[in-house]
């Protein structure tokens, strides 16, 4: 079946659409080299998609008004219901749009969508709540829009079934990364550079519970508001920025004593923890600083935070088997078109015996790989099979993730 996977995330720069031939032959194998590597999975928690065809994908750009609402509606304390409610439709005609669009562009029809949507709110942790403990998550752009558009079904909503189960709703990609990159000699972590940035760690030959899969911090979040307010670019195109600055070496250490970078996963980030206050904090703490300082030192933060995320959560797992050793960093996300940010990850992971490398060597594009990875999730509820990872959510147990909309 053709799936059509769309994803908009935490930077709110616009909307991902890829079209994905999914099959569902666990007996069968990868028939050309273009075929996306997937297996039949051994683990109970993924036993779906078994063949993975990306056919084509494309992004299509927020306009800035519409970007400037998303992150206004972001924006807990000053969100209007009624605005709430038509930007819910509105996105919903857009990502029918974008659907459309690529269907036309490739000449491929889908016959089903995945929708994440736009995260407006993220709280994967229980909190106390007017005589209740519960966590709560709220992704927008309606689901019913994009089926009567597109004329397939949809499915949609793909976090609270996780968080009823006891997960934080939160990372979901891992379930693609644990169907594609893993192998059974080295053990990889893929790394995805959005907004925020998340790792899934899979150890060689690891059952799926036993990957590790957190988010480590701000991804392009903070270079991209740092950008923006010192240079009016809605981000640092190639790091030419960054690359032109010094790191303020005294403020990236006082960055990195943050809380969030010291829990143990699982844990999740989002505009709540890197979003106008951290940004503030941190343009004090540059002082005076050079602009191009600013920048590089954002960049930095990002970079650092990987790098220790990796050496205090990943590594320390791998156990006594030393075939577990991780080779590889698989890159994806915007930050991957970060050619600074790219050069200090590499320079950071080289010392741990680590090298860094980038989905597109895999046949999957670094903007593509969390749009195919909800097309994957919407193949496998539209199959009524659960596809959450538990050691990854923390979930009690799996869960069959989203909603559908019926055309
Ligand atoms: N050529 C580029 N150079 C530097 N950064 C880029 C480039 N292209 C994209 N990005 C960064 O990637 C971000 C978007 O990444 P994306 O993976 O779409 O994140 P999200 O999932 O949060 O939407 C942009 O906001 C920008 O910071
Ligand atoms: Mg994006």
């Amino acid at each position: 079946m053709i799936v059509a996977g769309v994803m908009s995330g935490t930077s709110a720069d616009g909307i991902n659409v890829a079209l994905v031939r999914i099959g569902d032959g666990r007996a069968r194998s990868a028939t050309s080299a273009s075929d996306l590597r997937g297996r039949a999975a051994h683990a109970d928690t993924v036993t779906g998609a078994s063949k993975i065809k990306l056919l084509g994908h494309a992004t299509y750009s927020y306009p800035a008004k519409v970007r400037a609402a998303i992150l206004a509606a972001m924006n807990a304390e000053r969100a209007r219901v009624a605005d709430m409610a038509r930007l819910n439709f509105l996105l919903g005609e857009l990502y029918a749009d974008a659907v459309r669009a690529t269907e036309r562009k490739f000449r491929v029809k889908a016959d089903l969508v995945g929708c994440h949507g736009q995260t407006l709110y993220h709280q994967g942790e229980l909190q106390p709540f007017l005589g209740k403990k519960i966590a709560a998550t709220w992704q927008t752009g309606e689901a019913a829009v994009i089926s009567a558009r597109v004329g397939v079904p949809v499915v949609s909503d793909f976090r609270p079934a996780d968080m009823a189960a006891g997960g934080k709703g939160a990372p979901l990609v891992p379930y693609l990364d644990y169907l594609l990159f893993r192998d059974s000699k080295i053990g990889r972590i893929v790394q995805n550079i959005g907004g925020i940035a998340n790792l899934t760690a899979i150890p060689a030959r690891a059952a799926a519970d036993n990957i590790v899969a957190f988010d480590t911090g701000p991804g392009n979040m903070v270079i991209d508001a740092a950008t923006e307010m010192l240079f009016g670019r809605p981000f640092d195109r190639d790091g030419n920025i960054a690359a032109s600055g010094a790191v303020l070496e005294p403020v990236l250490q006082r960055l990195l004593r943050q809380k969030f970078f010291r829990t143990k996963p699982p844990k999740t980030a989002g505009r709540e923890e890197f979003g106008r206050g951290f940004v503030r904090e941190f343009l004090r703490l540059c002082g005076s600083a050079h602009k191009q300082d600013v920048v590089a030192t954002a960049t930095a933060m990002t970079v650092q935070s990987i790098a220790d995320a990796v050496r205090r959560f990943v590594i320390p797992r791998r156990g006594p088997n030393r075939k577990n050793i991780f080779r590889e960093m698989i890159v994806s996300g915007g930050g991957a078109r970060n050619t600074t940010l790219m050069k200090m990850l590499a320079e950071s992971l080289a010392p741990l015996g680590i090298r860094v490398r980038l989905t597109d060597e895999f046949g999957l594009p670094s903007e593509a790989k969390e749009a195919v990875a909800f097309a994957a999730l919407a193949f496998e509820t539209w199959n009524r099979r659960p596809s959450n990872i538990p050691s990854a959510t923390g979930a009690k147990q799996p869960a069959v993730l989203g909603k559908i909309s019926y055309a």
